[in-house]
């Protein structure tokens, strides 16, 4: 049988929280009197938190000192963990469980890549901790998505060389990061947005079990 890392993106693959991210940049954006639409969320996605709070001042034509920076970032996340408190396993998106269980089964290396510093707090509250044999987070890595290294970081504690690798991803970002990476590209959502991927499903509920048999068995 051959092996295969598959690497999952958490926010909006895994689990419903690209929404609450929204949410909580747009009343960031809104409250600093800065415009914030759906297009330049897409551009967010996958992101750092920091990176994203700069481009949000970007587009306001704004500047703050270190310390407002630093203020407008933790009640990002406040607000953010505010939505994220009462999270359980009914916000896993629908079939992934389908998905790891079948990967499992085949006994296929399994990691998360994601650029959240709550990734693990999320894994923990739907109960899909143990799920992984690595977890990468915003908290490893020091450079945010399009950079691989999330990716390349999975793909090193896997043991599994990088163009041996699968990931999954909601972001345009993240899509760049996983090609940039050489890895096989998933994008989880509509094809005109994460036109760069190998493959496009609009969720996980699209992908066939036939399907992930012929990943894992490419050569
Ligand atoms: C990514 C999300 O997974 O993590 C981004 O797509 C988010 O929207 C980024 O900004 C950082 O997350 P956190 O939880 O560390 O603020
Ligand atoms: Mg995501």
């Amino acid at each position: 049988m051959n092996k295969r890392g598959f690497i999952f993106d958490l926010d909006g693959v895994i689990v419903d929280t690209a929404k609450y991210h929204f949410l909580a940049w747009k009343k960031l954006a809104n409250d600093l009197g800065i415009d914030f639409t759906e297009h330049q969320n897409e551009q967010l996605k996958g992101v750092s938190r920091v990176k994203s709070l700069e481009k949000i001042l970007d587009w306001g034509g704004i500047s703050l000192s270190e310390d407002a920076f630093q203020d407008q970032m933790n009640k990002k996340n406040t607000d953010y963990l505010s939505y994220i408190e009462t999270m359980k396993e009914d916000e896993i998106l629908v079939d992934v469980p389908k998905v790891l269980d079948y990967l499992k089964n085949e006994k296929q290396p399994l990691a998360l890549g994601s650029a959240s510093k709550n990734a693990r707090k999320i894994l923990k509250k739907v109960s899909l901790y143990d799920s992984f044999d690595a977890i990468v987070d915003g908290t490893n890595v020091t450079k945010a998505k399009p950079d691989p290294e999330v990716f390349l970081k999975a793909a090193e504690e896997l043991e599994i060389h990088p163009e041996q690798c699968v990931v999954f991803e909601d972001s345009i970002a993240g899509v760049q990061a996983a090609n940039k990476a050489n890895m096989i590209s998933i994008g989880i959502g509509e094809q005109d947005v994460l036109s760069e991927a190998d493959f496009v499903f609009k969720d996980f509920s699209e992908i066939s079990i036939d399907f992930l048999t012929q990943l894992i068995n490419k050569q």
